[in-house]
């Protein structure tokens, strides 16, 4: 069975505490946390997503899925590492060797937190197959990262599918996450292409049931 991580991104300010207690409720594994910072794509959402991720640390023993879309990346883990986040992802394309790759994946084991890469639909595999054996996770973007609600693009399922079958190859236990796009109509692709983890912002925070959304997302 997969895992539910819900992005609050597009989460109304005034709805937000609720909103957060109602997706406990629910039955989310995970929450979401999406930070831009209107370098790495257009839109910076790095004060609201630290107060959101705040807030719920006061509010919900349910850990913290991370997702940095930013370029400055030790600087914006250090932010968060006294929320003690369960995973921390940042994107390859925003590293600019691999030395900064093991260094940022080392910085983040010694704080007692999962590391976990994320790649851009136009990223190859390839790319990051040699930090496979030190990740917790890897996150296939199934959009192009900068907003919710877009629809999730087909090519990045092959890719999934082929990590997949790379990671069984090499005996390596790296968890995959997917983001962008996922609801009822696309969960059975991504399941499919064997997934741990699946991302669903827009999905859930706009339908009226969390509850039912999450269990149709999780059992379908
Ligand atoms: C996109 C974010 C995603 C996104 C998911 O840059 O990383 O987490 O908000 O939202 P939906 O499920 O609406 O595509
Ligand atoms: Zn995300």
């Amino acid at each position: 069975m997969i895992e539910i991580s819900t992005s609050i991104l597009t989460v109304e300010k005034e709805k937000a505490t609720k909103t957060f207690y109602d997706l406990e409720v629910a039955g989310t594994d995970y929450y979401h946390i999406d930070i831009m910072d209107g370098k790495f794509v257009e839109k910076d959402t790095r004060e609201m997503m630290y107060e959101y991720a705040s807030t719920i640390k006061h509010i919900s023993n349910i850990p913290l899925d991370v997702h940095f879309m930013v370029e400055d990346i030790k600087e914006n883990i250090n932010k968060y590492i006294p929320l003690s986040p369960s995973i921390i992802t940042f994107h390859y394309e925003a590293c600019k060797n691999d030395e900064e790759v093991i260094e940022l994946i080392n910085y983040i084991k010694e704080n007692n937190i999962k590391p976990a890469i994320s790649i851009k639909p136009g990223t190859d595999l390839e790319s990051i197959k040699k930090f496979l054996p030190m990740l917790h996770m890897v996150l296939i973007m199934t959009v192009e990262p900068g907003k919710g609600g877009q629809k999730l693009i087909p090519e990045t399922v092959a890719k999934t599918k082929e990590l997949k079958k790379y990671l069984e190859e090499n005996n390596l236990e790296t968890y995959i996450e997917v983001d962008g796009g996922v609801n009822k109509d696309t969960i059975n692709m991504v399941k499919e292409a064997g997934i741990d983890i699946a991302v669903a912002g827009s999905a859930i925070i706009n339908a009226k049931d969390f509850k039912q959304e999450i269990k149709e997302l999780k059992y379908c």
